[in-house]
């Protein structure tokens, strides 16, 4: 065996070994151990049985050192669309995503797997959009941004391919695809009834004025999924939203939508004393109104203290099963009353651990600043 075959038979071999431990198969290991082995040496590759993707896909997301909602992931569901090559039945597909993870506000946790990469090639299949849905971002003349500052590079794409916008602060964008050897394509795939719901403030009438929306589930579409050794590098997949997300971030951040100043103005607060703390009245009516929208619609969404307590269950049932937790501590702490919270008084081992999602180098836009993934598309950003 070459180098790199070996490689991949190891890679391979370790997480065959606890797949097939954890899904009571052990007796079909050494078989199929060896037809992989087989299968790498005549084609520098292998392909997942159906059971693998599944239970890879899903030992991914327990292993995801930054998700706070990890609880639930043996409830992934796995769409295989590894077989598709035509672009218009991909575009489908995830139109198709859509759909089923929105489930009419009934969300479901799904994942979409296309083709792997292969060993001769230097790009995989790629989903150009951060996430299945997400709303642009204009940059004007004068420097201002309509919309979401961190789509300008890909709302800029879209224009270039002759998309035509409405240029407004929550313009959905159309969806992208670069499949090797062929040339980008775009396409607006269709959004389920009601999947965008209004922001509303459960006290302020003066809130609804403002025009916020958010959409109901966030579907990553930019990572890739590594298991055992193969790269899956369109994957899109979701969860549900916990509130803070969209409250505290999302609406909240300066490099975002930038909505403190505009909020705690319209509460009449200080803004010029940062020690009456109109930043933390403003994140608090932001996320009150989150809340209450979502609940409002029928669609679920986690508070930060539901998903804190959440972690911690999800602590306890690996523990049972013998198995260490490793988490990134920054990203499970949520971004709102942390001290408050059961996860703020603990410490994590962030070790990475595969199968797992990885951040890979964008195709359109700036690279993204990773920090302690350790991916094998993104060494670059390893070089500190
Ligand atoms: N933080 C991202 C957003 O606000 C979504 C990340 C995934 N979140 C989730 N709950 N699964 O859009």
């Amino acid at each position: 065996m070459t180098t790199q075959n070996n490689e991949i038979f190891l890679k391979a071999e370790s997480f065959l070994k606890v797949c097939y431990q954890e899904l009571e198969m052990i007796e079909k290991l050494e078989d199929r151990l060896e037809e992989v082995k087989n299968e790498i040496q005549q084609s520098g590759t292998y392909y997942h049985t159906n059971d693998e993707l599944t239970h890879g896909a899903r030992m991914a997301w327990r292993n995801s050192n930054r998700c706070v909602g990890r609880l639930y992931w043996k409830t992934l569901k796995v769409i295989d669309a590894r077989h598709l090559t035509d672009e218009d039945d991909i575009f489908k597909a995830m139109e198709h995503h859509i759909e089923y993870a929105f489930n009419n506000g009934r969300i479901r946790s799904t994942i979409t797997v296309f083709r792997q990469k292969m060993p001769n090639e230097k790009e995989g299949p790629r989903i150009l959009n951060q996430q299945l849905i997400h709303f642009a971002g204009h940059l004007e003349e004068d420097g201002s941004i309509i919309g979401d500052p961190a789509e300008v590079e890909y709302t800029k794409w879209c224009k270039q391919q002759g998309h035509v916008f409405e240029n407004t602060p929550f313009d959905v964008l159309p969806h992208g695809i670069q499949w090797p050897g062929k040339e980008q394509k775009i396409k607006t795939c269709k959004l389920p009834k009601d999947i965008i719901i209004p922001i509303t403030h459960p006290d302020y009438d003066w809130f609804n004025d403002l025009g916020l929306f958010w959409y109901a589930v966030p579907i990553i579409s930019e990572m890739m999924l590594e298991i055992g050794g193969i790269f899956y590098t369109a994957a899109p997949f979701n969860g549900w939203y916990m509130g803070t997300e969209i409250g505290s971030r999302n609406f909240g951040d300066a490099h975002r939508y930038n909505m403190l100043p505009v909020i705690a103005n319209k509460i009449g607060l200080d803004t010029k004393n940062d020690n009456s703390l109109w930043k933390d009245r403003a994140i608090l009516e932001l996320n009150r109104a989150v809340l209450h929208s979502f609940e409002k619609a029928g669609f679920p969404m986690s508070s930060h203290h539901e998903s804190s307590e959440q972690f911690i269950q999800f602590e306890e049932s690996e523990q049972r099963r013998g198995r260490d937790v490793t988490a990134d501590w920054i990203w499970i702490a949520p971004p709102m009353s942390t001290s408050s919270l059961k996860v703020f008084h603990k410490y994590y081992d962030n070790t990475i651990v595969t199968p797992n999602y990885f951040y890979q180098d964008a195709v359109i836009g700036k690279p993204k600043p990773v920090l302690s993934y350790d991916c094998p598309f993104h060494r670059k950003s390893l070089e500190h």
